[in-house]
C-alpha cells in the first residue's frame, strides 16, 4: 500500500486525527502545568529575596555600619557564582558593598538581565530594592531555575509529540492494513456474487465487530437469495414438467377430432373434451398467477382486523350442503371471537381450499371438523378429517405447486390448492402444519392475535 492509499483509509485518518487531538491536549496541559510551576517558583524566589532583604535589614538595625558591611561581604563570599546579587549604598549614594556592577535600580521589584550588571550569565535577576535602616539595599536572585524549567517542559513536550505522532502512524497503518485486507476479501466476494455465484460469502472473523455484523447480515441475505433463486428454478422446472400432461391430453383430443373429421365421423365429443382440457389449463395458469401475486406481498397493505371464528363459521355454512351431497358431515366449533390482521378474501379462499380437499380426497362417511381457538397470543384454525390422510414423506411435497398424490391424479383439481394455502399463510406470517390424525389429516394455521401486533 502506498502512502497516498493509506490516506484514503478511514482507520488511518482516524488514528491521525486522534493523535493530533492528543497533541493539542498535551500542548494545553504542558502550557497550564508550565504556567502553574512558573508562578509557584516565582513566588518562592520572591519569598527568598524578601527573606534575605529582611535579614540584612535586621543586621543594619542591630549593629553599626562595619557589621553591616561585613555581613554582606560574608554573604557575597558564600555566593561566588553571584547567583545572589547584593548592592548597598549609604545616604550619599556611595557603594559600601556589592558583587555586581554599579547601576541604579528602581525601587521595589524588578527583573534585570544579568549582563546589565556585568554578570556573565544568560539569565536574569529578580531584584528587590528598598531602604534598610537608612541604607539603600538591593537584593537579587538569578532566574536560572525558571529557565531550566522552561527547557525541561518544552523538551518533554517535544519528545512526547514525536512519540505520539510515530505511534499514530504505526497504529493507523496497522489498522488500515487490517481493514484493507478484509475489504479486499469482501470486494472479491461481492464481485463473485455479481458474476452470478450465489455461494460466495463475505469473510467473518468471529471478532463480532461492526464489519463482522455487516458481513453476517449480507451473508444471511445471500443465503436467502440463493434459496429463493433455487426455489424459483425448481418451481419453473416443476411447472414446465407438470403442464406437459394437460397439454398432451389437449393435443390428443384435437388429433382424434381431426382424424374423425377426415373419416367423416362426428368429432364433437373430442372437441368438448378439448374445450374442458383447455379450461383446466386456463384455471391452472390463473391459479399460478394468483399464487405469484400473493407471494409478491402487495396485498399486505389491505390487511384489516377480522374475526376468524365468524369467517370460518360462514364458510362452513356454505360447504355444509356440499358435504352432505358427498355423504359427509361438516361441523364447526370455536372458543369465541378470534381477532387477527388479515385479508378476508384470501383467508376465505384458503379455508375453502382445505374443506374442498377433505370433500374431494376423502371417501363417503368422512367426518370433517373446522375449529378456531384463540388466546391472547395466537389464533389457531384447523380443518381435520378422518379420511386417508397424507403419508409423512409427502406432507411437505403437497405444499408445492402442482404436486398431487399418485392416487389423486384421476380426481379433478390442479394441485395448486395447498400451494395457495401456503402462500396465504406466509403472507400472514402464520405457521402452517399438516398433521396425521390417524386416520386422517389435520391442517393447522397459527396466526398472531391482533392485539399483539405492533
Ligand atoms: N384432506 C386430504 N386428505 C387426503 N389427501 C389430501 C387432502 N388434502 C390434500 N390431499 C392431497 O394433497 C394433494 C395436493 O392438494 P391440493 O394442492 O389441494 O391439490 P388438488 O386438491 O387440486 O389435488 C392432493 O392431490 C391430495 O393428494
Ligand atoms: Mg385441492
Amino acid at each position: 500500500m502506498r502512502p497516498a492509499d493509506l490516506w484514503r483509509h478511514s482507520a488511518f485518518r482516524l488514528a491521525l486525527a486522534v493523535s493530533i487531538f492528543v497533541l493539542a491536549t498535551l500542548m494545553l496541559a504542558s502550557g497550564v502545568g508550565y504556567g502553574l510551576m512558573k508562578a509557584q517558583l516565582s513566588a518562592r524566589q520572591d519569598a527568598r529575596v524578601t527573606e534575605i532583604f529582611a535579614a540584612i535589614e535586621q543586621t543594619s538595625l542591630q549593629g553599626d555600619e562595619t557589621d553591616l558591611i561585613e555581613a554582606i561581604a560574608a554573604r557575597i563570599k558564600a555566593s561566588p557564582d553571584r547567583a545572589t546579587a547584593y548592592l548597598l549604598r549609604d545616604q550619599t549614594g556611595r557603594i559600601l558593598a556589592s558583587n555586581i556592577a554599579d547601576f541604579r535600580p528602581e525601587l521595589g521589584w524588578s527583573t534585570v538581565p544579568a549582563v546589565r550588571v556585568d554578570v556573565p550569565s544568560e539569565y536574569a535577576y529578580r531584584m528587590f530594592s528598598g531602604i534598610a535602616g537608612g541604607y539603600s539595599l538591593t537584593v537579587g536572585l538569578n532566574d536560572a531555575d525558571l529557565d531550566d524549567l522552561q527547557e525541561i517542559v518544552l523538551g518533554a513536550f517535544g519528545w512526547a509529540s514525536v512519540f505520539a505522532l510515530l505511534a499514530a502512524i504505526v497504529v493507523g497503518s496497522v489498522l488500515a492494513l487490517r481493514v484493507q485486507k478484509r475489504m479486499t476479501e469482501a470486494e472479491s466476494a461481492a464481485a463473485r456474487v455479481a458474476q452470478g455465484d450465489l455461494t460466495a460469502r463475505l469473510p467473518v472473523t468471529g471478532r463480532g465487530d461492526e464489519l463482522d455484523r455487516i458481513s453476517r447480515a449480507v451473508n444471511a441475505a445471500l443465503e436467502r437469495l440463493a434459496s429463493l433463486v433455487e426455489a424459483m428454478r425448481q418451481v419453473s422446472a416443476d411447472i414446465a414438467h407438470d403442464l406437459r400432461t394437460p397439454l398432451n391430453r389437449l393435443r390428443i383430443q384435437i388429433e382424434e377430432a381431426a382424424q374423425k373429421t377426415a373419416n367423416g365421423a362426428n368429432p364433437s365429443d373430442n372437441l368438448a373434451a378439448a374445450l374442458a382440457q383447455g379450461a383446466v389449463i386456463d384455471q391452472t395458469f390463473a391459479a399460478l398467477l394468483r399464487i405469484a401475486q400473493i407471494e409478491a406481498g402487495a396485498r399486505r397493505e389491505k390487511f384489516a382486523r377480522l374475526d376468524l371464528a365468524t369467517l370460518i363459521g360462514d364458510i362452513a355454512e356454505v360447504y355444509a350442503d356440499v358435504a352432505i351431497d358427498a355423504q359427509m358431515s361438516l361441523t364447526c366449533e370455536n372458543s369465541g371471537p378470534a381477532w387477527l390482521m388479515g385479508d378476508r378474501e384470501l383467508l376465505t379462499q384458503a379455508i375453502a381450499n382445505l374443506i374442498e380437499n377433505a370433500i374431494r380426497h376423502c371417501p363417503p362417511g368422512t367426518v370433517i371438523r373446522c375449529a378456531v381457538d384463540a388466546d391472547d397470543r395466537y389464533v389457531t384454525a384447523s380443518v381435520s378429517d378422518n379420511g386417508p390422510g397424507i403419508p409423512d414423506p409427502e406432507r411437505d411435497k403437497v405444499l408445492r405447486r402442482l404436486y398431487r398424490l399418485e392416487k389423486s391424479r384421476t380426481t379433478a383439481g390442479t394441485g395448486l390448492g395447498l400451494a395457495l394455502v401456503k402462500a396465504v399463510a406466509d403472507l400472514h406470517d402464520a405457521k402452517l402444519t399438516l398433521a396425521d390424525t390417524a386416520p386422517g389429516l389435520r391442517v393447522d394455521l397459527q396466526f398472531v392475535t391482533a392485539q399483539n401486533l405492533a
